[in-house]
C-alpha cells in the first residue's frame, strides 16, 4: 500500500519527546521550543519566528497584527486551503479572489494590479506544493499600492526563490508543521516576523493579550494583560517532535526531493504525449519537495486515475476545491467563473502520494499505474 502521506517518526522524535515529558515542561515557549528557534535561525537564517498552534493560527496572529478592519479587501488566490481566507475573514475582511498561473499554479501575479481597490489592505500569497510565488512582481506592486503582503508559505519550509528562504517575503511567513508538511509536530506552525517592530505586540497577542513571555526573559516580574489576543502556543512536548524533525532536515529534505524527481523524470513521456501536465518549478526557485502534482487532461480522466490507483493500494489526493465555487464562496456571492485557470485546475489536478519514507521504487510503482490507466491498459 502506498498512502498518501505518512509521517516519519525516528528514535529520535521519540526520545525528544520523553526528555521533555521528564523534563516536566509541557506548556509552550519550554526549552525545545528554543531549540526549534536555534536550529531555525542556522537552517534559514530566520532570526525571529515564533512557534503556533498551528498554520491555521500563524496566518490568524498575521491577520491580528496588520489590524485588518471590517470593509478590508485582500487579495488571494482561490487555488488554496480554507485557512489562508478565513484568517483575515475571521476579522470581517473580504477576500478578492485571484486566479492562478497554469505553469506553477501559484497566484499569476500579472493579474494582481487589476483587483487593487482602494480598499486593498494586503495580498495574502500562498507557496503551493512548496513552489514559491513570482516574489519579484508581488514586492514590486506591494510597495507601489502600500499593501501587507502575508505569505502563506505552509507548505514552502526550505524552498527558495532567487536565493531568499519561502516565509520571508512580505511582513510575515506562515508555516505549518502538521503532520502532512515536510517537517511535522503533529499540529503546529511558525509566524516569522521578516519586521522586528511586530515582535513586541506579535509576543503579547500570542500569550492571550498578556506581556508572559517578558516575565520569562526576565524583563518583568509580573504579567497583565496589554491587548486583545489568544492562545497560540504550542505545547514544548511538540516542539520536542519538531526539534528531533529539524536535526534531521537534509535527510528528509533528500529522501523527498529523490521521490519528486522519479516522479518527474518517471513521467516526462506521459506528458510529451499530451496524456498529463506536471507543476512546473518557477524560474530562480529551488523547492522542497512537498508535493507532485500533476494536471489530467479531464476531469473524468483524473476520477478514472483515482480509482485505478486505489484498486492498487496507491492514494492520490485530490488537493483543493477552489474557496471561490466552494459552497463558503458561493454563499458569500462569488462566481463560478470569477477565476477560470482554477476552477480548471480544481477539476483536474491530482496530488500524487509523497512521504519522505517513501522509496523511489514506489514511485516508480505509482508512474508505471498512471501509464497503463492513461495509456488505456
Ligand atoms: C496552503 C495552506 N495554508 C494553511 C494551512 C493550514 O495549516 P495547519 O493545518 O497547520 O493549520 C495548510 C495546511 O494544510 C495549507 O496547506
Amino acid at each position: 500500500m502506498i498512502p498518501f502521506n505518512r509521517a516519519s517518526i525516528t528514535d529520535k522524535e521519540i526520545e525528544y519527546v520523553v526528555d521533555a515529558l521528564k523534563g516536566r515542561r509541557l506548556s509552550g515557549d519550554g526549552p525545545y521550543t528554543m531549540k526549534v528557534y536555534d536550529r531555525v535561525r542556522e537552517l534559514l537564517g530566520i532570526e525571529n519566528m515564533l512557534l503556533t498552534t498551528s498554520g491555521t493560527t500563524a496566518l490568524e496572529l498575521a491577520s491580528l497584527l496588520i489590524d485588518l478592519e471590517p470593509g478590508d479587501e485582500v487579495i488571494v488566490p482561490s487555488f488554496t486551503f480554507s485557512s489562508t481566507a478565513n484568517a483575515f475573514m475571521l476579522r470581517r475582511a473580504q477576500p478578492v479572489f485571484c486566479d492562478i498561473r497554469r505553469d506553477t499554479m501559484n497566484i499569476d501575479e500579472t493579474l494582481i494590479e487589476g483587483l487593487i481597490t482602494p480598499k486593498t489592505k494586503a495580498i495574502y500569497t500562498v507557496d503551493y506544493a512548496g513552489m514559491p510565488c513570482e516574489y519579484d512582481a508581488i514586492e514590486a506592486i506591494a510597495r507601489e499600492y502600500g499593501l501587507y503582503i502575508i505569505e502563506d508559505s505552509a507548505q514552502s519550509f526550505g524552498s527558495t526563490y532567487r536565493g531568499r528562504n519561502c516565509g520571508t517575503f512580505g511582513q510575515f511567513g506562515c508555516y505549518s508543521f502538521h503532520e502532512t508538511k515536510n517537517y511535522a509536530m503533529g499540529e503546529g506552525g511558525g509566524l516569522v516576523l521578516n519586521d522586528e517592530s511586530f515582535l513586541d505586540r506579535a509576543e503579547i497577542l500570542r500569550e492571550k493579550g498578556t506581556n508572559r513571555r517578558q516575565v520569562l526573559k526576565g524583563m518583568v516580574d509580573k504579567y497583565t494583560w496589554h491587548d486583545v489576543g489568544s492562545s497560540f502556543l504550542p505545547s514544548d512536548v511538540l516542539a520536542a517532535i519538531l526539534y528531533a524533525q529539524l536535526e534531521r532536515y537534509d535527510e528528509i529534505m533528500a529522501k523527498r526531493l529523490a521521490v519528486w524527481n522519479a516522479y518527474h523524470e518517471g513521467l516526462v513521456d506521459l506528458e510529451n504525449d499530451g496524456l498529463l501536465a506536471r507543476q512546473v518549478v518557477p524560474e530562480g526557485a529551488t523547492h522542497n519537495g512537498h508535493m507532485y502534482n500533476i494536471v489530467c487532461p479531464t476531469s473524468e480522466i483524473r476520477t478514472q486515475v483515482v480509482s485505478r490507483l486505489n484498486e492498487q493500494g496507491m492514494y492520490p489526493y485530490i488537493c483543493y476545491v477552489p474557496l471561490h465555487s466552494a459552497p463558503m464562496g458561493l454563499k458569500i456571492g462569488y462566481d463560478p467563473a470569477a477565476c477560470p485557470v482554477t476552477e480548471d485546475y480544481g477539476e483536474r489536478v491530482l496530488r500524487l502520494p509523497l512521504y519522505a519514507d517513501m522509496t523511489v521504487e514506489d514511485a516508480n510503482n505509482v508512474v508505471s499505474a498512471l501509464n497503463d490507466v492513461l495509456r488505456g491498459a
